[in-house]
């Protein structure tokens, strides 16, 4: 069996996509090298969340030209009346029954070949239900402020990384992480009201500090017929 990797673009401050839902500013410094594109060529299919898949203006478009020609597990409540064009390498099934049937269906798939798995919000869901073998961030070298935060909603989790290896271009830093699989809630280890004893007084946490605050909008590296 292939590994399940979460593998995405961030900025430095954690956003996959910018205020104004592109990803132009993230991908103009992706610079695939060959040991990039040796790493993509491992991907046996691809789990993503409907509004990765909706970046694309014609959903058809994947079966022309998706840098993944590999079987694709769409996870959304509303599958579209019309069937997706497919061809013989890329077929399309959209999942209506939760991350671990998509992630399973995938891996079934791609056989020994890894998954990957694309979008913030499926990507929170794989987390937490434990299901990342890999994490794959690569750092475009800009600090967006606002956008799509990857790594938001995972307040009651704690996640070990070790790291694999990094791999660098010209302008960006790929570091590709272990998820190990030891899960701990932060209210497992620690009373939530007990976190920050400072002498005999205890300071809780404010957990909704967090910026909840994200759009949702449409990337533009999957393909080149883009919303964007
Ligand atoms: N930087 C990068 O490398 C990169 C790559 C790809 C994408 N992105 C970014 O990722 C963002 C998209 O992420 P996102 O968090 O907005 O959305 P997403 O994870 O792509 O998709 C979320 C949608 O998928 C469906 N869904 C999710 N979980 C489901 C479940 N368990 N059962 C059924 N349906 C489920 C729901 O759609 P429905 O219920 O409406 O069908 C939900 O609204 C975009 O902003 C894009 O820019 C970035």
């Amino acid at each position: 069996m292939g590994r399940v990797c979460l593998g995405m673009i961030l900025s430095v401050d954690g956003y996959i996509s910018d205020r104004d839902g592109k990803l132009g500013k993230l991908y103009e410094s992706f610079e695939p090298n060959e040991v990039i594109q040796a790493e993509m060529a491992k991907t046996g299919a691809v789990v993503m969340g409907r509004n990765t898949f909706d970046m694309s203006e014609d959903p058809d478009a994947y079966a022309d030209d998706y840098e993944f020609q590999v079987p694709l597990f769409i996870l959304t409540h509303h599958p579209p009346a019309n069937h997706p064009k497919e061809n013989e390498n890329l077929t399309i099934t959209f999942v209506t029954d939760g991350i671990e049937s998509a992630v399973h269906q995938a891996k079934q798939a791609a056989k020994e070949k890894d998954v990957v798995v694309l979008g913030a919000d499926v990507g929170q869901q794989l987390l937490k239900a434990n299901l990342a073998d890999d994490l794959q961030v690569a750092f475009a070298p800009i600090i967006l402020g606002q956008g799509v935060r990857l790594f938001d909603h995972l307040e009651e989790l704690e996640i070990r990384l070790e790291k694999l290896r990094t791999i660098e271009t010209a302008k960006q830093v790929e570091i590709w992480y272990r998820v190990m699989k030891e899960k701990k809630t932060t209210a497992e280890q620690v009373p939530l009201n007990s976190r920050v004893p400072v002498f005999n007084y205890c300071f809780p946490i404010n957990l909704e500090k967090n910026n909840r605050k994200t759009k949702h909008i449409i990337p533009k590296r999957i393909t080149p017929h883009c919303k964007e």
